[in-house]
């Protein structure tokens, strides 16, 4: 019998991804023992105190509201007009940067950094983000011919490590035409850091250095996935204002998702919007992703853009939707505080969280720390430097105790701290 019938480049390739991995554990061990028995620490999904996927009610509302035709037809390519403009909003807020704003809808956030990738690096390039990164980034630049170059995030004294960033772009940068930066700040996955103001001066002001008579590109893709859990609605938009009036060869692409800000998850709808002072590189961008969305998923979900405008069109829907989710942005910072505060008093060391779903615990051995805790019904990410403890979806109760559950674990196994 032969193994393989796939192309060269696709051979060996493995779907299961270690995060939905631990979660059908996890969810098919609840089922069989009950939801109270199971703690699953595992996605990055809200769940309310009962262990409930969280819909918010406006959200609810507005797809019981959708006509058929705003549900099956076929939307345009680029997306609804009236999404692409509440999109720019919802994210921007009142920190709008100078510039031309364009942006094109695509399959949740994970479609807009593939179609970076995809667009604005060559085969073989590298890509930079940090070393604590969502782990799709490296699927993404494999299963595209570009490989993840990474910075470190945060320095000994728990801040931006800008050292190492400096380092790692100036090498890509030296060898390569475009320089695609993935930061995923503010409420990073997996650790819950963010750059501080004075980062994002720094960042830009350095790369503005770079590009000082080069004619090569950089493009900073700010992922923000975790906007909405970050912090006072605008306050923690602010720094959006400092990509208006930068050197035209430094290309902003935020990469945006409905998925956590209006838990819509599961359909898949995003949006890449551009940033930029010349309005050529704009319509480009338009034209070069919106290509790109044809030839791979086509039209985005009609009914998801529609649910996302009307409710952005509703001065009440749009209060109603903040409000709750407000509320459950604080639950989530209980939970991280207890979690925090557990592990303060036991001396489980942990990233610095500011905010967002996930808080981490750097260690090396975590696949065996993670079994030895699955044991027990707990379920965390294992990876490679450390454990992820997905806030956003424990339980208060659940919390309690969790902390010292690691600890204990990490030594039975024998894990160092990193
Ligand atoms: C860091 C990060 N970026 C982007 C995304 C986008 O996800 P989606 O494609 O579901 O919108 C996620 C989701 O888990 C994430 O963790």
């Amino acid at each position: 019998m032969i193994n393989s019938v796939a192309a060269p480049q696709a051979r060996g390739k493995s779907a299961e991804d270690k995060i939905f991995g631990a979660n059908n554990r996890a969810t098919a061990l609840a089922v069989q023992l009950g939801n109270d028995r199971v703690i699953n620490g595992t996605v990055g999904a809200i769940l309310d105190e009962e262990g409930q996927l969280v819909m918010l009610e406006a959200v609810q509302k507005a797809y019981r509201e959708l006509t058929p035709r705003d549900m099956v037809a076929y939307a345009p390519i680029q997306g609804y007009e009236d999404y692409l403009t509440a999109v720019a909003a919802q994210c921007f807020g009142q920190s709008r940067p100078a510039g031309y704003i364009r942006a094109c809808a695509t399959a949740g956030g994970s479609g807009a950094l593939h179609h970076v990738i995809h667009n604005y690096s060559q085969w073989g390039d590298e890509i930079i983000s940090s070393d604590w990164h969502w782990g799709a980034y490296d699927s993404m630049c494999k299963d595209n011919g570009r490989s993840l170059r990474c910075f470190s995030l945060i320095n000994k004294e728990g801040t931006f490590d800008f050292e190492d960033f400096q380092t790692q772009v100036k090498a890509v940068f030296e060898e390569q035409e475009n320089t695609v930066i993935i930061m995923n700040s503010p409420a990073n996955n997996p650790t819950g850091f963010a750059l501080t103001a004075t980062d994002w001066d720094r960042v830009l002001a350095f790369l503005e250095g770079l590009l000082q008579g080069s004619k090569k590109n950089i493009i900073l893709v700010p992922d923000v996935a975790y906007l909405d859990y970050s912090g006072e609605k605008e306050e923690c938009r602010r720094f959006f204002t400092k990509f208006g009036n930068l050197p035209e060869r430094l290309f902003v692409i935020v990469a945006y998702t409905c998925s956590k800000g209006f838990t819509m998850y599961g359909q898949r709808m995003g949006a890449m919007i551009c940033v930029t002072p010349n309005e050529r590189l704009a319509d480009e961008f338009v034209a070069i992703n919106q290509y790109s969305s044809r030839a791979t998923w086509s039209n985005s979900n009609s009914a998801a853009m529609k649910v996302m405008s009307h409710i952005c069109q509703d001065p009440v829907q749009l209060r109603s939707l903040e409000k709750e989710r407000q509320q459950y942005f604080d639950l989530i910072r209980e939970r991280a505080d207890i979690f925090m505060n557990e592990a303060d008093r036991c001396d489980l060391k942990y990233l610095p969280y500011v905010s967002g779903f996930f808080i981490t615990v750097p260690m090396d051995n975590t696949q065996a720390v993670c079994d030895y805790l699955e044991k027990q019904n707990i379920f965390l990410v294992p990876l490679r430097k450390g454990i992820r403890v997905a806030v956003c979806s424990i339980s208060k109760n659940k919390l309690k105790g969790l902390a010292e559950k690691i600890k204990v674990a990490a030594e039975t196994v024998g894990a160092r701290y990193l």
